[in-house]
């Protein structure tokens, strides 16, 4: 029989999650679909209690479930510390919530050829991407500065993540110079999200050829501070590729078969282009 596959989240119309999945399923002849459904926060366990005794194969979760159902869900230690679950695994009869966003973001960086370990990565906001993000690439080694418009939330998030690796917080008013000392610039914060297509956090004058620059906004695929980026020569990640690569660790979780994260980049470009 058929497995179903789903995202809960409201709103999650705008989701690119089905595209992703539901084209891995076909590449691989899968008998398996992925669908959206709205869900409110109140609802939520009596959702996910339905999707298991319907026998789903596993969900996602975005905004604004993420971060209730770690009291739903039993997290694994990274969900634990990252302070939210973006998919749950049914495993025999347990509920297990896992959260792939920040290795979505080191893999994205990964493939482009990046080294994580004694990197100096400078994470532009504090929210709950940043959070994710940071939790990830401090595990892995590398020395991260989170820098935020309001700086005590860089310094509490920098504390929380302390424990895991080495990171520090701080506000925005040195800008140019964290970002001369770093080897890698992530934006994790909305500035140049759809509608504000011509904001950026930083210009073309603060970077330089070799600076990896990734941007976590996918819409528009191409940011304003990918353009500024690349004019400087620097190397540049757009938010499509975190967004896949962290469907693909879902898919992973699920199915225990390697995901085609070709084919899923392909089928969510695609429709990005057309929206
Ligand atoms: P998410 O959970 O998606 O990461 P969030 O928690 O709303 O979203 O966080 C948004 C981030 O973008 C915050 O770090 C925010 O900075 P503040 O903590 O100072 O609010 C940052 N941000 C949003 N608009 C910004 C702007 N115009 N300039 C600088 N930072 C901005």
């Amino acid at each position: 029989m058929k497995i179903i596959y789903a995202v809960f989240g409201d709103p999650v119309e705008h989701s690119l999650s089905p595209v992703m999945h539901n084209a891995a399923f076909a590449a691989l002849g899968m008998d398996c679909e992925y669908h959206k459904f709205r869900v409110s926060k109140d609802d939520l366990e009596t959702a996910i209690m339905g999707a298991r005794a319907m026998g789903f194969g596993g969900l996602n979760l975005t905004i604004p479930l993420k971060e209730i159902a770690l009291e739903i869900v039993e997290p694994d230690t990274l969900a634990h510390d990252i302070g939210a679950v973006n998919t749950i695994e049914f495993k025999d009869n347990r509920l297990i919530g896992h959260n792939t966003d920040g290795i979505g973001a080191l893999r994205a960086l990964q493939l482009s050829g990046v080294i994580i370990p004694n990197s100096r990565v400078l994470i532009l906001g504090a929210g709950g991407a940043a959070r994710a993000v940071a939790f990830q690439l401090a595990q892995n080694g590398a020395k991260v500065t989170i820098a935020n418009r309001t700086a005590q939330r860089a310094h509490s998030l920098a504390e929380n993540v302390n424990p895991v690796g080495d990171v520090r917080g701080t506000g925005l008013d040195d800008l140019q110079e964290l970002v001369a000392q770093s080897n890698i610039m992530i934006n994790t914060t909305s500035v140049g999200m759809h509608p504000d297509i011509d904001k950026t956090p930083i210009t073309a004058d603060m970077m330089r050829p070799g600076l990896v620059v990734f941007d976590i906004v996918y819409n528009p695929l191409k940011t304003r501070l990918l353009i500024e980026a690349e004019t400087a020569g620097a190397i540049i990640i757009d938010g499509l590729k975190m967004l896949v690569l962290q469907g693909a660790e879902s898919f992973r979780i699920w199915t225990g078969v390697e995901p085609p994260v070709k084919v899923m980049e392909r089928a969510a470009r695609t429709v990005l282009e057309l929206m």
